[in-house]
């Protein structure tokens, strides 16, 4: 008798379940039957996380495993990454996770990527200067772009890593050296300042955050967050006093929960929930949905400087429009001139790393 084929490929997918599903590393030979798993999973974006197990990187890893355009993770870190992947993997949603463990790993955690969502780094230590922290992570970004340009030269790149106003700058060079650079595919993510921005204007007007829209551009760090209060949807007009009050704590918000932390790091969970939900739509917008609009750091034309965070929509490929600052207040337009000068310098930082380097 010959073999019927539905019932071997229902007793193959039946003797997978039956195997304990805790060996999900690229080394591993389990790693045929996951592969199976892919190629019959729904259709969806092939997504790769490099820091995932991280403090951001975990809980950024559950939620992409919770999204439904999400076909195959993959799960990059130096450390941890195993015990990360086994655990994200019990969860019951439709994306394939697989598990990728040190640098000789990197290539193949990246090859055939759609997104590279990009939160390694590491933290400040006591007796770690700014410019010690700023080499580490400057070089880590360095060494992880260069495997995005070898492996997923098309891939959206998603740059969490600090400080985003020199290391968007670092990835350029990075691309432009490897001859792949195409600035619609590189994005700083910026979303935990609107969200922030969101969370703090509706408690000021007792209206639930997601109804709330706060337009923040600039950079990314203290003054160069600059959030557009005039342009607040639905709109009010906000005293001067609390305008002050909203920008200075918009553009100190790290710092609120550093503090509160006391010494266990810094924004992890909001910080994972920001970057899911413009990974989110980044994928909405490379599926074709229309009028997909976040802030983000970018490539730009809005102002003199090169690179800009502001209103961006995204498309089926990447960065589509990197729309206008529209009209802004006296306060903020103070608050441009200051933001700029710093970023002029931060991005030169990151320019001048690589080129010098
Ligand atoms: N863009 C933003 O809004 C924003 C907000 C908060 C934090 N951050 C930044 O995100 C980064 C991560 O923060 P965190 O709290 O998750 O830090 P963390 O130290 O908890 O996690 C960083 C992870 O990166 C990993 N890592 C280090 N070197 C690596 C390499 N070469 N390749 C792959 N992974 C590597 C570490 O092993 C660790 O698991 C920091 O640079 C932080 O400043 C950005």
């Amino acid at each position: 008798m010959h073999p019927n084929p539905e019932a071997s490929q229902r007793l193959a997918k039946i003797s997978t379940h039956l195997r304990p599903p805790t060996l999900q590393m690229e080394h591993r030979s389990f790693l045929g039957q996951q592969n199976c798993r892919a190629k019959g999973g729904a259709p969806g974006f092939k997504v790769a996380i490099l820091g995932a197990a991280g403090g951001i990187g975990q809980p950024l890893s559950m939620l992409m495993k919770m999204n439904p355009l999400v076909s195959l993770l993959h799960l990059y870190d130096v450390v941890n990454s195993p015990g990360v992947t086994a655990d994200v993997s019990h969860m019951d949603t439709g994306a394939v996770v697989r598990g990728f463990l040190g640098q000789p790993q990197l290539e193949n955690a990246l090859t055939g990527m759609d997104l590279v969502i990009i939160p390694a780094g590491v933290p400040r230590k006591p007796g770690m200067t700014r410019d010690d922290l700023f080499k580490i992570n400057a070089g880590i970004v360095t060494t992880l772009c260069e495997g995005v340009a070898k492996c997923c030269p098309n891939a959206i790149v998603n740059l969490i890593s600090n400080p985003v106003n020199t290391t968007v700058p670092i990835a350029a060079e990075v691309f432009k050296k490897a001859g792949t650079y195409d600035p619609k595919r590189l994005l700083g993510v910026t979303t935990l300042d609107v969200v922030r921005a969101n969370t703090f204007v509706a408690e000021v007007l007792g209206i639930d955050p997601r109804e709330v829209n706060v337009p923040v551009v600039g950079g990314h760090a203290g003054i160069t967050i600059l959030p557009l209060l005039s342009q607040v949807k639905p709109s009010f007009s906000f005293t001067s006093e609390e305008i002050s009050r909203l920008t200075d704590r918009i553009q100190n918000g790290g710092t609120e929960v550093v503090e509160a932390k006391a010494g266990a790091g810094s924004a992890t969970l909001s910080m994972a929930f920001a970057a899911a939900k413009f990974a989110d739509a980044c994928m909405r917008g490379l599926s074709g949905d229309a009028g997909v609009i976040e802030c983000a750091f970018v490539a730009s034309e809005v102002t003199e400087l090169p690179f800009f965070a502001s209103k961006v929509r995204l498309g089926r490929s990447g960065l589509e429009e990197v729309c206008a600052l529209g009209p802004l207040s006296e306060y903020e337009r103070t608050g441009l001139e200051k933001a700029k000068k710093e970023l002029a310098a931060s991005i030169h930082k990151g320019v001048s790393f690589i080129r010098n380097s």
